[in-house]
């Protein structure tokens, strides 16, 4: 048996414009998590099951692009391992045999947490395991983002980049190329000079990346010159903010993201459940705040100091989140 973990994440700044080649910088949230767990069964055929979701089905019975299916098809075709004649015994498991593959989840959907993303990455690193091939990092973040494309149309890739690699990361996409065959970014793991405190307030709705990405697509396509300069505002602010989190000038983070706030707002990707939550946790002490991920609905994020965590979170409650979590972003271990 084989079990594997992905944590949730949060974009701190520059989302959207990083579908254009600016810099964001996210954060892992390991408080949420997705997990797989791939064991041997005397029953042929790869038998899923995913609980939260209701599902509990064999691999050749869901349609090839059902997200689960989709991640574990990519997996089985990586394997150096000859395809197998059989349709319910795949490439890498001896002939005859089967396995399970069990997935749960503590990250909401569909809300800018990553929940996609940590899933695939959760069965990729599983599965992979399970049959005696475990997949390297990149390796395992180009999988997730084949899925990510399949289900979000033209995803940057910092989602499946922050969610394999577990720390905080500043990302820049990078453009198809030969080599890299359009996969990926660059990755840059940074510094974090002192923590802070990030409350993440949910409204609750969930929204679809894949619409407010191409919504913001067709609003470039109308007027390039406008949204260029507005997307090197965001690149600019993202430099900033990379700045003030590597010398722990923390106070100077929260300006930072009312601005970037201010121009996603611009980009039409917030909504009124979104700038009321927002407000309101500027009303009661945020240092700054913006929304999180795609938008139109989804998570929102406060920057505030410690003891203000609480009181920023039971504000949003009663101003409507749907639940809330406070996250400490520190310097992990491993960043270079
Ligand atoms: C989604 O978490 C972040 C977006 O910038 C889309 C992407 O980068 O693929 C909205």
């Amino acid at each position: 048996m084989t079990t594997s973990s992905a944590p949730g994440k949060i974009i701190l700044f520059g989302e959207h414009a990083v579908v254009y080649g600016r810099p964001a910088l996210a954060v892992p949230v390991t408080q949420v998590q997705a997990t797989a767990t791939v064991s041997a069964t005397s029953r042929t055929g790869i038998w899923i099951e995913a609980p939260d979701i209701g599902l509990a089905s064999e691999l050749s019975r869901l349609v090839p692009d059902h997200p689960l299916a989709a991640v574990i098809n990519r997996v089985f075709s990586v394997l150096p391992s000859p395809p197998s004649p059989s349709r319910s015994t795949p490439a890498g498991l001896p002939k005859g045999e089967g396995c399970t593959i069990t997935i749960t989840s503590t990250i909401p959907v569909a809300s800018g947490l990553g929940s996609g993303a940590a899933v695939s990455v959760a069965i990729i690193r599983a599965l992979s395991a399970f049959l005696g091939q475990p997949l390297p990092d990149e390796r395992v973040s180009d999988l997730a983002y084949e899925v990510e494309k399949l289900h979000h149309g033209t995803p940057s890739g910092i989602d499946n980049t922050v969610v394999t690699y577990a720390k905080p990361v500043y990302f820049v996409k990078t453009f198809p190329s030969p080599s890299r065959r359009g996969i990926g970014g660059e990755v840059e793991t940074f510094r974090v000079g002192a923590p802070f405190t990030i409350v993440i307030g949910d409204t609750g709705l969930s929204a679809s990346t894949k619409e407010s990405v191409s919504d913001v697509r067709t609003l470039w396509e109308a007027d390039q010159p406008r949204w260029e300069k507005v997307f090197n505002e965001v690149g600019d602010i993202v430099q900033k903010a990379r700045r003030a989190i590597e010398t722990g000038n923390i106070p100077a983070l929260g300006p930072l993201m009312d601005e970037n706030h201010k121009l996603l707002q611009e980009m039409t990707v917030s909504c009124a459940e979104l700038d009321q939550l927002v407000e309101t946790a500027r009303r009661s002490g945020a240092l700054g705040v913006k929304l999180s991920g795609g938008g139109r609905g989804g998570n929102m994020i406060a920057l505030v100091r410690p003891d203000k965590a609480e009181p920023v979170a039971v504000a949003l409650m009663s101003a409507g989140a749907k639940r809330t979590l406070i996250t400490t972003v520190k310097q992990t271990s491993e960043v270079a």
